[in-house]
Order: structure tokens, then C-alpha cells, then sequence
């Protein structure tokens, strides 16, 4: 990407080694400390966290459970707000004696309803430092929980399709609450994108459905041929939508990017259609050189695909009223990676075919523009609605599991993290997806063509092949191995000032903890891959974010202590609170003592 060949990533840190401690591990000069807890308060009025006596209205009104996606709006130098998603619900580890959803007490079902979604709370600057705390007292004016049951519009093409209606809202435009809120982005309008993912594990009586349903209900994972699957949480116990024998379309309403104001907290959250539905990581955005936005997407499912909306309109910097329809008119499309070596130098043993590198062309296949399906078949609404049907009869690549894609704001690269795929199959390997059982992932890095966001066509290679740096199937930008932190399945990619990319894991699959990793993307450091972060027992990391300020780095510390078996009579973890507490996942800030930029 042209511009400084000589390094400058100003990354001097010295790596995290390793680790299965219960802690968060940071490097020499840095500090750390938890921001925000599972049930510490958010509305003002809420009650403390109190484990052994949780209600649902103390949990609408607190931190939620298993923090995602963390973003962060500064309020000046001294204050800001954070948007933290809430991933999912460990009922086995938050309710004491919990054996499954068809026995859980309807107060515990409300309770994890309450725990979804995502939380805006407001922060503030200690001293002059980077560290950042809760604000706990006074009006706290932008605070905000979204929950499974706030209301919410559907907006663009398919808003109002027949695919959409259900008995509650019977013109298809009011869903209630989101699911499964994964990875993130912002727009250039400061509002939240929050990708609902695995949307498919809360729905009983898939087999109940009508006939013509079944394939696209197997198709998004949720299965036509079982009535309760097992470790359903029976939210249809409470709320009756959750049953597709009586609400077959219900289903249809989650799978969305969800778009959030985070300083209205009145205003209703928005599913945006236009950018369909999939079992969405995450959205983030660009412009294109002409002044379009351009939404970078991952289906986190194996053998999924990596997506991309572009806007039909322009924005325009201060026009809030025309900025927030543009994520309605658009065209989405979905990649093709081609390889440009030899399929017989793809073997599957991870070496790197004789051109030196797994790298190829690509191009973006256009599924549909606003009202107008450019796939065989199906209408815009149905490719809008059911567009893993429709990539699947354009052509398009299936990756190992599409997490989070993001733009490089410096250098304009982007970087997709592709956490693993246990079932791609010698037969299946190809150069964007080089090897088989892929336990440790990879990154891909895209190039627009002209650098340009809005352009059809692209180059991309494999800058980093992960794992154990002597595993030879890995590849570090080339960079000199013996130098080089392992890593495995990276999930969520970040930032900073220089360009430099950071990268979160989730499923450490070489016996230490997950962990935040950095890595120059560019210059005589490419590859250089270092450790800055691990995460307690049985964590993933999250976020990651580094301020834009850039002395402080946020990371989501996710599901603490959830190990096989692992009850709150016998916990695993004790994370954040120490002693003989519960774990609870939450938002750290990582900072140095003397006030240096992250990563120094
Ligand atoms: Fe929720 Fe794809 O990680
Ligand atoms: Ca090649
Ligand atoms: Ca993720
Ligand atoms: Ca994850």
C-alpha cells in the first residue's frame, strides 16, 4: 500500500508471554483494570450486583452479560461513552443449580433476556492518565440498556416483506429486541452498528414450520426437524414468539446489523435490511473515494462468506438527516476469492505455493440494489432476508468462518479474520483457505482495487497463517519467526494511530490463554506479531479498542470461567473480583504509567 517502508509502527513493547494465569496480563509498564462488570449499575437508581439475589428488572437496569463488541465516543477530554454489546447468556454459571432451560425459573428466563443486547455507559478519564472508570453517580444522561425485548424498526428494501410479518406486528416493522450481538462498528455519524449473530440457538419447534420454510430455516442453522434442541434456553417459555410452530417468521426478524444511537437513548434502534441477514459478526464502515459509505461484513459460520454494502447516495459531513438513510439505498455484495498458483501447489500442508505467498484477485458480486435482485430466482426482499440462499448461487468463496472485516484507516487495507474451520476437508482447500482442519485461522488482507472501498474488484493475500510460529504451516508476513508470539483463531481486528493492526482470539487451541495481539501491517516490520494481552480462565477477548487518543486500549473480557463443567459452586475463575467471587465478564482498560501510546 505504498507509504512508509521503513517500519515506524512504534510498537516497542515487550510481548505477553504465554499464559494460563487468571488474570489480565499486560506488558512491563503497563497497567490494567476492569471499567465495567456483568450487573454493575447503568440507569441511575439501579441496585448494586448482587449474585445470589438477581431479578430481571435489576438486570434491565445493569451491565449485561458476556461483553462483545466495545466502542467508545469521547465527551470531551475527561468524559466519554462506551456501547458495549451483550453477546449471549453462561446461565450454568450465573444461577446457582441451573440444569437447563426446560427447568430454569421463569424469573431466571427474563433475567437472560435482560442480560442480551447492549449497554451505553457514560466514563470518565482519571487524572491526566489513560485509565478510564465508571461514572456511577449523578444523571448520566446518555446511559442506556437495549435488551431481547426493546422495540425496534425494520428500515430499507425489506422492511414490511411478508417474510417479516408475524401475529404481534402484523405489518413486518417492529421486531422487539436483538440477539446475539457479536462484533461492531461505527458510522461516520457517530451511531453503533451491533451484528447479530448466532441468532438460531433461541427458537423451539423448527420441525413445526410450514413445508416451504424448512430449507431456509436448516440453511441459517436452526433445525426443521427437532422440537426443543438441547440447551435451548425455552425462552418460548416467556414469550411465546420464540416458538416457530405458532411464529414461524420470527426467526426472520433477527439475523440483522442493528443500528444505535448512543446519545438518544430514547431513540428506537434500527434493524437495516439493505445489509442482510446472516448470522452477522459485525459491520464496520468506510467511504468510498467518491464519498459513499461502505459496510465491511463476516458470516461467522463455517464455509460462509465475507460480504460488503455499499451506499447509492454520498455522505455528507453535518447532513445527520440525510446520512442516517444511507445504509437504506445500496448495493450488497459478496466476495470471490481466486487464487493465482497452481491448485496442485495448494496441498493442504500449509506450504506456501512457489510464487511465495497464498494471494490472488477477487471481485464483489452484486446480490441486490435497493428494490432489484440481481440473483436468478429470488426477489430483493427474499435475497435481503435469505441471502446466505443467495451468495450461495452466485459463485461466491466459502471462507473458515468470516469474523470481524475492518478497513485499515491508514494504509486502506482490509483485513479479514478467519478464526478456523474444524471441517474443511483436504478436497476443499484452496489459496484463500489453505489448509485443512483449520484449528488456528488466518488474516486475509483485501486490496481494492485503486484503494478504493467502492471498487468491484480486488488483490488479496494471507499476511498472517496462525498458530505455533514452529508449526510450518504458519506464515508471519515473512517476518523472522523466532520473534513472533503464537497465536490462534483471531476474531476481532483494531487500529491504532499507525496503522498497525490488532487482533483479538477467541479459542486458543495451543493451551494458553486468548489474548490481544498487534502486528505492523507494513515496512520491514510486517509480520512482526507480539502478545500485548491475555485474558483470564476460560475467557475470549473482545473489542478490542484502542482510544482515539490512543493511550488507552479497551477489550471485553468475555465469558471468564466458562470451562466444561463449571458450576458457581465449583467456578473455574474468579475474575475480576478475586477471592472466592463468581466471574463476571467485563470491560477492561489497559494504559501506561506514564501516559505513552499504546503499544510503545
Ligand atoms: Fe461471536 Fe463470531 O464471534
Ligand atoms: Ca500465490
Ligand atoms: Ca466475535
Ligand atoms: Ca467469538
Amino acid at each position: 500500500f505504498g507509504g512508509d517502508r521503513h517500519g515506524g509502527s512504534g510498537l516497542r513493547f515487550t510481548a505477553v508471554p504465554p499464559n494460563t494465569d487468571d488474570k489480565v496480563t499486560v506488558p512491563e509498564g503497563y497497567e490494567t483494570a476492569p471499567v465495567v462488570r456483568w450487573g454493575d449499575p447503568v440507569l441511575p437508581g439501579a441496585p448494586a450486583f448482587d449474585f445470589e439475589n438477581q431479578t430481571a428488572a435489576a438486570q434491565a437496569a445493569q451491565f449485561g452479560y458476556n461483553c462483545d463488541f466495545v466502542t467508545f465516543f469521547p465527551l470531551g477530554q475527561q468524559r466519554g461513552l462506551l456501547w458495549v454489546n451483550h453477546e449471549y447468556t453462561d446461565e450454568n454459571l450465573m444461577f446457582r443449580g441451573y440444569k437447563s432451560g426446560d427447568t430454569a425459573s421463569e424469573e431466571q428466563i427474563r433475567i437472560a433476556l435482560a442480560a442480551h443486547g447492549g449497554s451505553v455507559v457514560e466514563v470518565e478519564r482519571v487524572g491526566r492518565s489513560g485509565r478510564w472508570n465508571l461514572v456511577t453517580q449523578g444523571r448520566r444522561r446518555y446511559n442506556r440498556r437495549v435488551t431481547a425485548q426493546t422495540p425496534m424498526a425494520f428500515s430499507g428494501p425489506a422492511a414490511g416483506s411478508d417474510l417479516l410479518k408475524t401475529a404481534a406486528d402484523p405489518a413486518g416493522a417492529r421486531p422487539l429486541g436483538m440477539l446475539n450481538n457479536c462484533a461492531g462498528g461505527t458510522t461516520p455519524w457517530g451511531t453503533v452498528l451491533s451484528g447479530e449473530e448466532n441468532f438460531n440457538q433461541y427458537f423451539v419447534n423448527g420441525n413445526g414450520v410450514p413445508e416451504a420454510q424448512k430449507p431456509s430455516l436448516t440453511r441459517y442453522g436452526v433445525s426443521a426437524t427437532t422440537g426443543i434442541p438441547s440447551g435451548n434456553r425455552r425462552f418460548d417459555r416467556v414469550e411465546e414468539r420464540f416458538d416457530l410452530a405458532k411464529h414461524p417468521n420470527e426467526v426472520n426478524r433477527f439475523g440483522w446489523i442493528v443500528e444505535i444511537d448512543p446519545f438518544d437513548p430514547d431513540s428506537t434502534p434500527v434493524k437495516r435490511t439493505a445489509l442482510g441477514r446472516l448470522a452477522h459478526e459485525g459491520a464496520t464502515t468506510s467511504l468510498a473515494g467518491d464519498g459513499r459509505v461502505v459496510a465491511y461484513m463476516g458470516d461467522d459460520s463455517r464455509f460462509e462468506y465475507v460480504y460488503k454494502f455499499v451506499s447509492r447516495k454520498r455522505y455528507i459531513p453535518g447532513f445527520d438527516r440525510h446520512n442516517r438513510t444511507l445504509l437504506d439505498e445500496g448495493t450488497l455484495y459478496v466476495a470471490r476469492f481466486t487464487g493465482d498458483s497452481p491448485a496442485a501447489e495448494i496441498d493442504g500442508t500449509g506450504k506456501l505455493p512457489a510464487d511465495g505467498l497464498f494471494d490472488g484477485s477477487g471481485e464483489w458480486i452484486p446480490l441486490v440494489t435497493g428494490d432489484v435482485s440481481h440473483v436468478p430466482g429470488m426477489t430483493a426482499q427474499e435475497v435481503l432476508v435469505y441471502t446466505r440462499l443467495a451468495a450461495d448461487k452466485v459463485g461466491a468463496t466459502k471462507m473458515d468462518r468470516p469474523e470481524d472485516v475492518e478497513r485499515n484507516p491508514v494504509t486502506g487495507g482490509v483485513y479479514v479474520a478467519l478464526t478456523n474451520n474444524s471441517n474443511r476437508t483436504p478436497a476443499q482447500v484452496d489459496e484463500a483457505n489453505p489448509r485443512p482442519s483449520n484449528k488456528h485461522g488466518h488474516i486475509l488482507e483485501i486490496a481494492e482495487r485503486r484503494n478504493d472501498a467502492g471498487a468491484t474488484t480486488f488483490a488479496w493475500s494471507l499476511p498472517l497463517v496462525c498458530g505455533d510460529p514452529d508449526d510450518p504451516s504458519t506464515y508471519f508476513g515473512g517476518f523472522d519467526k523466532s520473534k513472533v508470539s503464537p497465536i490462534s483463531c483471531p476474531d476481532n481486528v483494531a487500529f491504532d494511530a499507525e496503522g498497525n493492526l490488532w487482533i483479538s482470539t477467541d479459542g486458543n487451541q495451543l493451551g494458553a490463554h486468548d489474548g490481544l495481539f498487534a502486528m505492523p501491517v507494513r515496512g520491514s516490520e510486517r509480520g512482526h506479531l507480539r502478545q500485548f494481552l491475555s485474558v483470564p480462565v476460560g475467557a475470549e477477548t473482545c473489542g478490542p479498542l484502542v482510544s482515539p487518543d490512543q493511550r488507552s486500549v479497551f477489550v471485553a473480557v468475555q465469558h471468564p470461567g466458562e470451562t466444561n463443567g463449571a458450576t458457581p459452586e465449583a467456578p473455574t475463575s474468579h475474575w475480576p473480583d478475586g477471592g472466592t467471587s463468581q466471574p463476571r465478564p467485563a470491560v477492561v482498560v489497559a494504559w501506561h504509567r506514564q501516559g505513552k501510546k499504546i503499544g510503545s
